[in-house]
């Protein structure tokens, strides 16, 4: 039966160390210029409503290492612009492609897109949930910690799609997560809830101060995301004390790493000091977007990288 990963709760602990493993492999033979075309003649559809840098170069230039083939597909110029179905473009796409990676405004729209595709479906990002970018962020970390049992991490902003990614994924990795929001846009219970229900360590609080407290790692996103333009100033003006700065970096521990997903808007959520400072390993999360979504597509298009190289 066909795989997606449309949460981060798709893959259970197991999964989530074997693919960390093998994208440490996969950078491993990148950098040393072996070939590692695991998914030769294959084919993956990318279709984005919304804006990407990062998803769209990292797995189209993915693909490629892996001896693949990357198709870019924006709405506007398919039959989707024009009214087509998601239930049909996906099971037309589905004859063609070996997988898809959709970014969409709504969650709905990447489910449904998986409900009638019968190839492995990949969430690029929707309004809900970013799991690719926190198995990235994952295995960034495990570079530099190993082991992630127990680590304290804060989220400092808003309550988003990467920080329910985030919220879930204490439930895989047993990392200690402290969310810090206003009111208004702090996560929905609901998110929390299943990871609690899933064994997963999750506090929320509106003091941004309190959830930083001896953190090993600070996490920060932009305050507007894709699709939330219209709240820009009610955004700006409830988030603004929520700037990971300096002052806030100091209350964590010593040797506490900065995140982010980026696009960053220094002066908003982060400062330029902060994320051009020594604790920030922003560079290193957006590389391995590239290996850890190799390593996600090579078992769900091929069962896995074979054991040995
Ligand atoms: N972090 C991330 O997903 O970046 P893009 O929006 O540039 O793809
Ligand atoms: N939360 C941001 C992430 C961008 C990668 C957004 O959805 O726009």
């Amino acid at each position: 039966m066909k795989k997606d990963f449309l949460s981060i709760l798709d893959i259970d602990e197991c999964e989530l160390e074997s693919i960390v493993t093998d994208a440490v492999r996969l950078k491993r033979l990148k950098s040393a210029g072996t070939a590692h075309e695991y998914l030769r003649g294959r084919s993956l559809g990318m279709i984005f409503e919304k804006a990407s840098t990062r998803t769209r170069v990292s797995f189209e230039v993915g693909m490629s290492d892996l001896g693949g083939h990357a198709l870019f597909l924006n709405p506007q110029d398919m039959q989707l612009g024009r009214g087509e179905e998601i239930r049909d473009t996906a099971r037309a796409l589905a004859r063609y492609v070996d997988a898809v990676m959709i970014r969409a405004y709504s969650h709905a729209t990447v489910e449904e897109f998986a409900r009638y595709a019968d190839v492995p479906v990949v969430n690029g990002l929707s309004d809900h949930e970013h799991p690719c970018q926190v198995l990235a962020d994952i295995m960034t970390l495990s570079e530099r910690f190993g082991d992630l049992h127990g680590l304290k991490f804060a989220w400092v902003g808003d309550g988003n799609n990467v920080c329910n990614s985030w919220i879930l994924s204490s439930a895989l990795t047993g990392m200690e997560i402290a969310v810090a929001s206003p009111q208004r846009y702090r996560p929905k219970d609901e998110i929390v809830d299943q990871a609690r229900a899933m064994g997963g360590k999750v506090t929320v609080v509106t003091d941004p101060n309190k959830a930083v407290r001896d953190a090993d790692v600070l996490y920060t996103d932009i305050w507007v995301s894709m699709g939330d333009e219209k709240e820009r100033s009610e955004r700006l003006q409830a988030l603004k004390s929520y700037t990971m700065d300096s002052r806030l970096v100091a209350q964590a521990s010593p040797d506490a790493l900065v995140m982010h997903c980026l696009p960053a808007h220094r002066g908003e959520e982060i400062t330029d000091k902060v994320i051009e400072g020594p604790q920030s390993i922003v560079w290193d999360q957006a590389e391995n977007r590239l290996h850890a979504q190799k390593a996600l597509l090579v078992r769900l298009i091929a069962g896995g990288m074979p054991a040995g190289d």
